[in-house]
């Protein structure tokens, strides 16, 4: 039997045949707001059940049991607030118990909100809490602060989902349960990342595929800060790693249009119950997972799994320490398994490893992967003209 999702039940927003033609109909008189970018993604993920059980935006109880509590109710993990903002110009113009029409950053109309409750609650506290810190130079903080004053709560019924590139990469919930079911797997690990795949990393998915039948890598993209490595260019990257270091009979590649928000363990939290919603049985952590500069410490991510409800997430968790190649060794370790000094470890920062590329220069291959260099070589190159 497959792992239930998230909350129970795995949420489908999306409206079909005459349901959606009345929705499509209907959304053109009615009063209309038009969202970012990065809300765009939000509600595609709760249209697909990336974010089940939610059917719609968050209240204002919820926000707090959520930046309180670490939960959106009783036995249900949650950690990161999911609000649609909007100025006190828009709320003011709309009515609570009506319904209010959605148009997405490229102008479609993509869903129709019951409007429950309008609310505020002090972005501050929200960063403080959510974020540990409440600095505008942190990316997900600052995407807070940029965003109205007011959120909007209530379910929404979804008119189209969003198409983004690798549209054949990105399977739903739904799609990655049925796919694991087709190829006989049981014990499913999914990776999560948002970066080219190095050797760190690669060693972290094979140790966890020596214990389940089957890997998903799952990348992230959705919106990123401006400059994280571009999808297209991970795509390249992950795609030369699958077809020259992994087997294709126990290894997938399916992308999640989930926005980052960089808030480091309450992030990684997020990150296991969308996995638990697409079908997997195990989640990777390792170390900093979802961090950015120096807001986490190094294991925070995996330390708030001990703080969590009992039972409120299913899915398995498996931390991994520090991975890097041991020169004593001679292998791919961690500083759990490794009996050597830092001295012994190959150790580039990101800063030096994006030099080397722009000078157009592999890094070492205990670091990277020739294929995968190249691919980054081509890219640096031409971003360094
Ligand atoms: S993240 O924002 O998605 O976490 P990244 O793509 O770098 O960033 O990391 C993906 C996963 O690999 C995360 O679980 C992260 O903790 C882990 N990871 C990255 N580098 C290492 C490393 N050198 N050692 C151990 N874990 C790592």
């Amino acid at each position: 039997m497959s792992i239930e999702p998230h909350g129970g039940v795995l949420v489908n927003r999306l409206l079909e045949g005459s349901a959606l033609s009345a929705a499509r109909e209907k959304a053109a008189s009615l009063p209309t707001i038009q969202v970012s970018e990065f809300t765009a993604f939000d509600i595609d993920c709760i249209a697909k059940g990336i974010f089940s059980p939610l059917t719609g935006f968050m209240t204002e109880a919820e926000t707090r049991s959520v930046i309180d509590h670490m939960l959106l109710r009783p036995g249900v993990a949650w950690t990161i607030p999911i609000l649609l903002p909007v100025s006190q110009e828009e709320a003011d113009g709309l009515t609570i118990g009506t319904d209010v029409a959605i148009k997405d950053d490229r102008g479609d109309f993509v869903a129709i909100l019951h409007l429950s409750e309008k609310f505020s609650v002090d972005k501050k506290e929200i960063a403080e809490k959510v974020y540990r810190t409440t600095e505008e130079a942190h990316p997900g903080v600052a995407v807070l602060y940029s965003q109205g004053p007011i959120f909007l709560a209530g379910e929404i019924d979804v008119l189209q989902a969003r198409e983004v590139d690798h549209q054949d990469f990105n399977l739903t919930p739904a799609q990655t349960r049925q796919t694991f079911k087709e190829k006989g797997w049981k014990r499913i690990v999914a990776f999560q990342t948002r970066n080219p795949i190095h050797r760190a990393h690669e060693y972290l998915t094979k140790c966890a595929l020596e214990m389940c039948d089957g890997l998903l890598i799952h990348p992230l993209m959705g919106t990123t800060k401006s400059d994280d490595i571009p999808g297209d260019v991970r795509m390249k990257c992950y795609k030369v790693l699958m077809e020259n270091y992994y087997p294709e009979k126990h290894v997938m590649l399916s992308i999640m249009p989930v926005n980052m928000r960089y808030a480091g363990p309450k992030e990684a939290v997020m990150h296991a119950l969308i996995r638990q919603n697409y079908g997997c049985t195990h989640f990777i952590v390792g170390r900093d997972h979802a961090g950015v500069g120096n807001y986490y410490g190094t294991y925070d991510a995996h330390y708030i799994f001990d703080e969590l409800e009992e039972g409120s997430l299913k899915i398995n968790l498996l931390f991994f320490d520090h991975s890097f190649f041991s020169n004593k060794t001679k292998t791919m370790a961690s500083t759990k398994t490794c009996p050597g000094t830092n001295e012994d470890h190959v150790f580039l920062s990101g800063t030096k490893v994006r030099e080397m590329l722009q000078r157009g220069e592999r890094p070492p291959e205990e670091f990277t992967r020739p294929e995968v260099a190249d691919v980054l070589i081509e890219w640096a190159t031409k971003e360094a003209k």
